[in-house]
């Protein structure tokens, strides 16, 4: 009786399991989630930029935070930027960004405008994004970017 007892157990314990593991794949098949797997270029709307991981987590980062200030209309979505002065370049502007190192994106980001000598419109996000999330809106910009983002050649 025991031990029937705990082979029922055992069964129900595989069934719930699997049932789990299959919900699991399911989710991660589910084909909306392919909205962030590319971006399309922003200077070329027919093509799309594909996304890697981290990529696609700054894209929703971007779109959740900055898409406000740091895009135009199309095809990026509503944005107040052309109020704004100064213009905040848009996250694509590889002429503005390119030049600048992940280190400093990542230091005004994180530190807001003011305290990197820049305008206070740029808000410090270092108490809102952890620095990986932060990491990843740069990595993001460095994918949409046009003219295209070259890294530095390690040295
Ligand atoms: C309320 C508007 C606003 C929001 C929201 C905003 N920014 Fe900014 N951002 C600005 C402005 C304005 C500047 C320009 C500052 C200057 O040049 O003095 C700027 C500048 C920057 C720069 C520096 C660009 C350069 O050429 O030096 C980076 C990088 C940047 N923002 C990233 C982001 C990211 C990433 C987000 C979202 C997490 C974000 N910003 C959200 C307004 C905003």
């Amino acid at each position: 009786m025991r031990k029937h007892f705990a082979f029922v157990a055992l069964a129900l314990c595989l069934g719930a399991g699997f049932s789990a593991y299959r919900g699991g794949a399911a989710a991660q098949a589910d084909p909306r989630q392919k909205a962030y797997a590319t971006e399309p270029d922003w200077n070329d709307p027919q093509r799309l930029i594909p996304l890697n991981y981290q990529q696609a987590r700054g894209k929703r980062l971007f779109y959740q935070y900055c898409v406000w200030c740091h895009a135009d209309a199309t095809p990026a979505g509503p944005s107040n930027r052309a109020n704004l002065n100064p213009v905040p370049p848009l996250l694509n502007d590889g002429a503005a960004l390119n030049g600048k190192s992940d280190e400093f994106l990542l230091e005004i980001t994180t530190l807001g405008g003011s305290a990197m000598g820049k305008s206070a419109m740029m808000p410090p996000y270092g108490r809102t994004l952890t620095r990986e999330e932060i990491q990843a809106l740069i990595a993001f910009a460095r994918a949409i970017a046009q003219p295209p983002y070259q890294p530095p050649a390690p040295r």
